[in-house]
């Protein structure tokens, strides 16, 4: 039995769809979410879900302790960062060598680094005229969207496309894939 942990600092639409594709397998199981932030609405989700859910301030991620505390008191073995938005300090990396994975909104190397995150970044992809974006998911270490890639895939970009468009397609490809490799990682 694996035990995933979700971290999410927003809507945290991933953090549900991940949970429920989980829901009936026996080898799983998701536990906990935490969160940056108190008032994310991932935080009614995880509520609705039957799953705890507990909030972290950026210091208390930064000096680690509570967190890693909080991992070990839930036996977690492996980390999916969904749509969270701080840096993951190296303890929490160390403490999890090749277990924590992140999904980015676009193709990396494109559009990543500090500041890409959310709307951001099909922003960029827009006012740049890309033709293609899509979603990245790759292991976790101490530089933004820089770790060793496991997975891409891609979605059009046409001109009648608008940033509000392009969230779509990528959340579409996000719910499709993500479970997936997940499961499969594990
Ligand atoms: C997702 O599109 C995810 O790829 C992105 O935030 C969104 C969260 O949506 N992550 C990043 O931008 C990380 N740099 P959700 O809260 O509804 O799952």
């Amino acid at each position: 039995m694996k035990r995933i942990a979700v971290f999410a600092s927003g809507s945290g639409s991933n953090a549900e769809n991940i949970i429920n594709f989980f829901t009936y397998d026996p080898n799983v199981s998701i536990p906990l979410i935490i969160s940056n932030r108190k008032d994310a609405y991932v935080h009614e989700r995880a509520l609705k879900l039957g799953v705890n859910s507990l909030t972290f301030a950026k210091k208390e991620f930064d000096e680690t302790e509570k967190v890693l505390s909080a991992l070990n008191e839930y036996k977690i073995d492996f980390i999916v960062l969904a749509g969270f938005l701080l840096k993951v300090p190296q303890n929490i990396i160390d403490a999890y060598p090749q277990a924590i994975i992140n999904i980015h909104p676009a193709l990396l190397p494109k559009f990543g680094g500090k500041g890409m995150y959310g709307s951001h970044v099909h922003e960029a992809v827009v006012a740049s005229g890309e033709k293609e974006s899509g979603i990245t998911i790759h292991y976790v270490n101490e530089n933004y969207d820089e770790g060793s890639i496991i997975f891409q895939a891609k979605c059009d970009v046409t001109p009648d496309d608008t940033p509000e468009t392009v969230a779509n397609k990528v959340h579409e490809l996000e719910y499709k894939y993500f479970p997936e490799i997940i499961k499969n990682l594990l």
